[in-house]
């Protein structure tokens, strides 16, 4: 079987960076080497924090308009949302049946989530991966391009397909593989290097969006924490926010940390600020006009794209979930 990609975004709040090269840069690249894709907006996900309904269904519109901002291209990839391909909810009921506790004992996103939220506490949240899981395996997805945050979600996935398939001892699901980009695998906060840049935290300093215009993105670079030791060092460990700031540098140039550390090791934390403020804004200016004229003027447009986009996920997600029933001994219609 050829290679199929699927990857998705939680719409909850607005994207930045760390998305963009850590997961959507991607998806938009591997278009051309004849993979099918499948991006989906995961909204049930969404629904695992509270959201105002307008404020859900506003994000899930300027989550469809950021995909084609970013270059995915609806005539070579299925844009689609999750919640009208009831599929994903019915297959993650299955799926649930057959997961040991533990496995979902042992993922950290959920702790992390609770710990520093403890309002956040709902089955949902708890079950996030098993639905996660749904949507990778109805499309027999073989590479997942994602961020490093969700690489053990994706590990998850596997063991489910893989104990699922032992138990109807037939090979049911493909098992899928995480891709994760190399150096913006991981994007860290501008206010802190140990803490993932999220869409979710409450200083907007701490994260560059999609969205930004080009002042806000040179005052969030220049505000950005560095430390007080001179020079340019490539040093993750004792310079973890220096570090971060060479490795956005080098995700947007396409050259290693080694590389940019090589050449601006002479130069002053202003001189490597403000080179990477204009590496930045090359990058975001394209994205965020083109969200903006979508967001604005296309919403027909992105609604007609959701629309086709679903009803090729159904064809393929129906298939998957009839042969799925099969295997468990329900009636498949
Ligand atoms: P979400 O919406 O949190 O993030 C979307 C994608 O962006 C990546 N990402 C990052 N990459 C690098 N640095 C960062 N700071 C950073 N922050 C986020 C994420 O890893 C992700 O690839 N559970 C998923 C959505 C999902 C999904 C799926 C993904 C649901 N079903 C099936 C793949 C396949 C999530 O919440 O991503």
């Amino acid at each position: 079987m050829s290679e199929r990609v699927l990857s998705g975004v939680q719409p909850t709040g607005r994207l930045h960076i760390g998305n963009y090269y850590g997961a959507i840069r991607q998806w938009a690249a591997g278009q051309e080497s004849g993979a099918e894709n499948f991006f989906c907006i995961v909204d049930l996900h969404a629904l695992t924090v509270p959201t105002a309904p307008e404020a859900l269904r506003e994000s899930v519109l300027y989550t469809a308009a950021a995909y084609l901002a970013c270059g995915i291209d609806p005539q070579k990839s299925v844009v689609f949302r999750q919640s009208p391909v009831a599929e994903h909810a019915e297959l993650q009921w299955i799926l649930g049946c057959m997961t040991p506790l533990g496995w979902l004992n042992r993922m950290t996103q959920f702790k992390e989530k609770t710990q520093r939220d403890k309002q956040l506490n709902c089955l949902g949240l708890y079950s996030y991966p098993v639905l996660m899981a749904a949507d990778i395996l109805l499309y027999h997805a073989t590479r997942v391009p994602v961020g490093e945050d969700q690489k053990q979600h994706i590990e998850l996935a596997r063991d489910i397909a893989l104990a699922v398939n032992g138990r109807v001892g037939q090979e049911l699901f493909t098992i899928p593989e995480p891709a994760v980009a190399r150096e913006a695998a991981r994007v860290m906060s501008l206010r802190d290097g140990r803490e993932k840049m999220s869409k979710s935290a409450p200083s907007d300093y701490s994260r560059i969006n999609l969205t930004d215009s080009d002042d806000e993105i040179f005052f969030k670079i220049a505000r950005a924490k560095t430390d007080s030791i001179p020079g340019l060092t490539y040093d993750p460990e004792n310079r973890p926010e220096v570090a971060n700031l060479i490795r956005i540098y080098a995700a947007a140039s396409g050259v290693t940390p080694s590389q940019v550390e090589a050449e601006y090791e002479g130069a002053g934390a202003s001189a490597f600020k403000h080179a990477l403020t204009d590496r930045l804004v090359a990058d975001v200016a394209p994205i965020r006009d083109g969200i903006r004229r979508l967001y604005d003027d296309g919403r027909a447009h992105l609604l007609a794209v959701l629309r086709e986009g679903e009803g090729k996920a159904r064809e393929v997600a129906g298939r998957t979930l009839r042969e799925v029933k099969e295997a468990v001994g329900l009636w498949a219609e």
